[in-house]
């Protein structure tokens, strides 16, 4: 079922609650509540378009997410990047982003997109500039669609998929205490990395990028 409103604390927050199987869908207006990653708030506006979906248990859930998110926005939006391990780009600037969640047996993807709305951080950017009407319902259901032909393909695939739209590889990056140059992306989802030599694997929980 795909519940639609004007307003609410957080479709992730909402959706474990009431939901009754996979599939189950919500997307609002606005959030007065929104999660981001880390703990941190998601400004949510109206104007964007906030929704999350009850999805089955995978290890690349973000990755999957997100390249379903870029595959159905490709179609009307040229330059359009993912950023490991959850950042949608648009001409370099923060357009959105995915939160996934463990529910136990299932679990929640949720996904943040600026349309018309103008976060307060300065990275930000939003759907204005493009001369097309986006639907969010429309949208929504075109990304469900991409979202579950991601689960009939290999993790292979996912992050082959995953590498047409990332924005790191090759490209030296800092996290909290360390700098290294970005290789590639592991089938585990870590983020595989040269520093001065050395191959290492980063891992979302564990490092945040600040620079690329
Ligand atoms: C990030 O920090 O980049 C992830 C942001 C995810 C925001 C979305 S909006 C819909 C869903 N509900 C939430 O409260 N958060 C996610």
């Amino acid at each position: 079922m795909i519940h639609i409103v004007d307003k609410i604390s957080s479709t992730n927050t909402w959706l474990p609650v009431y939901f009754s199987e996979e599939g189950d869908t919500i997307l609002s207006m606005k959030q007065s509540k929104g999660r981001g990653r880390r703990g941190n708030l998601w400004d949510s506006d109206k104007g964007g378009a906030y929704f999350s979906t009850i999805s089955r248990n995978h290890q690349l859930l973000p990755f999957i997410t997100g390249i379903s998110i870029a595959e159905t926005l490709n179609d009307f939006c040229d330059d359009l990047k993912l950023k490991w391990p959850n950042d949608i780009l648009y001409q370099g600037k923060k357009l959105g982003g995915v939160l996934c969640e463990n529910l136990g047996d299932y679990s929640i993807a949720g996904v943040g997109l600026n349309i018309t709305n103008n976060p307060s951080f300065s990275t930000a950017i939003n759907l204005s500039s493009l001369d097309y009407e986006l639907d969010k319902y429309n949208f929504v259901m075109s990304f469900l669609n991409h979202f579950q032909v991601m689960f009939s393909i290999s993790s292979e695939e996912i992050i082959e998929k995953y590498l047409d739209f990332d924005c790191l590889v090759g490209n030296e990056i800092t996290w909290e205490n360390g700098k290294g140059v970005v290789k590639s992306i592991g089938i585990d989802g870590s983020l595989i990395v040269d520093i001065s030599g050395e191959t290492v694997n980063l891992y979302s929980e564990e490092v945040h990028i600040e620079n690329y």
